[in-house]
């Protein structure tokens, strides 16, 4: 496939007010993409879009929503239809992870999580693909983690979230082979944004893993460039990420366990 030309198409971010949807926001309005921002927070996308359309010259539009229920979701489907924009690729990206012991958790984080890192992805590839399958272009970059490749004991809902992000995206992907409409999965590893505030992460990053937000997202869009079917940035998460393919899956498991107890 041809690399993108981004120049006066429509984008839209989702979960672009904060860490890797910001990023991504400024990366593609750097590549001369028009944007459609949502998130939750109005004043900051709204700051956000002010900024890129002044920097990059590209058009912006803002469309607040919250992603935790189904009336959210159609909020900002409907809400992006009004704009009549021409969207063209999306960045599945929203999303909230949360740390901890499932048995002591909060039962409605919990389902949030599921509704805004599941439902929603489901619901917004649902709008947006067959129109790109139509045209035979566009497509969608789903933003799913390093944790979806084995279950993350003291963050259970959240690893099984992006198991099915990931899982979804390469059906989807398979289901579009031959059309002309992209369909990649990015698994970042762990990266310094607003995640781990939200999450209740307050140990520090495992230092050789880390890579920061720029990185990710250029390694992601050069990933969605190229069509590629996951994008894992960084070395070691590379490895990471291979390694648990070859072992069984109870000793991923109690290795994750280890890994991840001081979440508990
Ligand atoms: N940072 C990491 O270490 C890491 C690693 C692997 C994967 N990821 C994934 O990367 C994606 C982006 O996360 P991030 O690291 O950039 O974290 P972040 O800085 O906390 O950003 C998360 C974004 O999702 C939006 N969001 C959260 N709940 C929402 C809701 N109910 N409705 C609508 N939007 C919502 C937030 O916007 P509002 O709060 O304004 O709504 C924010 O823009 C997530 O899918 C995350 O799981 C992150």
């Amino acid at each position: 496939m041809k690399a993108v030309d981004y120049r006066n198409r429509w984008v839209l971010i989702t979960g672009a007010s904060s860490g890797l949807g910001a990023e991504f926001a400024r990366a593609l309005a750097a590549r001369g993409a028009n944007l459609v921002l949502t998130a939750r927070s109005a004043e900051r996308l709204e700051q956000l879009a002010l900024d890129l359309g002044r920097v990059n010259g590209v058009l912006t539009r803002v469309v607040v929503a919250d992603l935790a229920s189904a009336e959210g979701v159609r909020a900002l489907l409907a809400g992006v239809d009004a704009l009549a924009v021409h969207v063209e690729h999306v960045v599945s990206n929203a999303g909230f992870g949360a740390a901890g012991r499932f048995l002591e958790s909060d039962a409605e984080t919990q389902t949030a999580m599921v509704r805004v890192n599941c439902e929603a992805v489901v619901a917004i590839a649902r709008h947006f693909v067959p129109a790109f399958a139509k045209l035979r272009s566009g497509g969608i970059l789903h933003v799913a983690s390093t944790a979806a490749y084995q279950p993350t004991p003291y963050m259970a809902s959240y690893g099984a979230s992006k198991a099915f992000v990931m899982s979804f995206s390469l059906a989807l992907r398979e289901e579009l082979a031959g059309t002309g409409v992209r369909v990649v999965t990015l698994c970042p590893g762990p990266v310094p944004t607003g995640f781990q505030r939200v999450a209740g992460v307050d140990k520090p990053l495992p230092k050789l893993a880390v890579l920061q937000a720029p990185a990710v997202v250029e390694a992601a869009l050069h990933a969605y460039d190229r069509n590629h079917a996951v994008c894992v940035p960084g070395t070691m998460n590379s490895v990471q990420t291979s390694a648990v393919r070859f072992l069984p899956r109870a000793v991923v498991s109690k290795a994750a366990r280890w890994a991840l107890r001081s979440r508990a």
